[in-house]
């Protein structure tokens, strides 16, 4: 793994505590019930039931686990120890089966075997070096008539504060 990969997996480490407690991501409504997906990508992607779901970037599992939720075999994968286990914990704790999976995005085994629904949001584009590479991996778990869904925002977009009001720099953080 080369140094920016090892620093940015460290940084992953030391977010997962801070994102798991913050009210951005909202573990205690998960836990009662709330699904952390938004409509758009509700729509967009449309059923799951029954469809296996691999779930690119996947953090401390929140969106992997309520796409579960509605009924997709899903497995999640990430660079982060930190995040993959604290995603099994939360599996056990909601009581919602799910697979999770240690690995750099490149580094993705085959065994995973191929999927109906690749799945990537928020947050997770601005991290990757080479594109290119990425969404070739990403085509590679795909079954036949199976598609890619990638919600995210420009990474550029990440400099500035979003109030929809004025241009400044963003200066708070989940
Ligand atoms: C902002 S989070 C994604 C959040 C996501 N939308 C969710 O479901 O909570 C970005 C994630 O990308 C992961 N990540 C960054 N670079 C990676 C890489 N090269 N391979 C695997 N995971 C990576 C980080 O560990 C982190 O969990």
């Amino acid at each position: 793994m080369d140094k920016y990969l090892k620093t940015n997996r460290k940084n992953w480490d030391e977010r997962v505590a801070l994102h798991a407690a913050s009210r951005f991501y909202n573990v205690a409504g998960f836990l009662r019930g709330k699904s952390s997906l938004l409509p758009l990508e509700l729509k967009e992607v449309g059923p799951v039931k029954d469809r296996r779901l691999l779930h690119l970037q996947c953090h401390f599992g929140l969106d992997t686990l309520s796409w579960a939720r509605r009924g997709a075999s899903v497995t999640g994968a990430d660079f982060s120890p930190k995040a993959i286990e604290s995603a099994r914990a939360l599996s056990d704790r909601a009581g919602v089966p799910a697979d999770f999976v240690l690995s750099d995005v490149y580094s993705l085994g085959r065994a995973l075997g191929k999927f109906d629904i690749v799945y990537a949001s928020y947050g997770a584009l601005c991290w990757i070096g080479d594109l290119k590479r990425w969404f070739r991996t990403a085509a590679r778990f795909l079954k036949p008539g199976g598609f890619l869904y990638v919600a995210d925002d420009h990474p550029f977009a990440g400099v500035f504060d979003d109030d929809g009001r004025r241009v400044q720099v963003y200066r708070d953080c989940c």
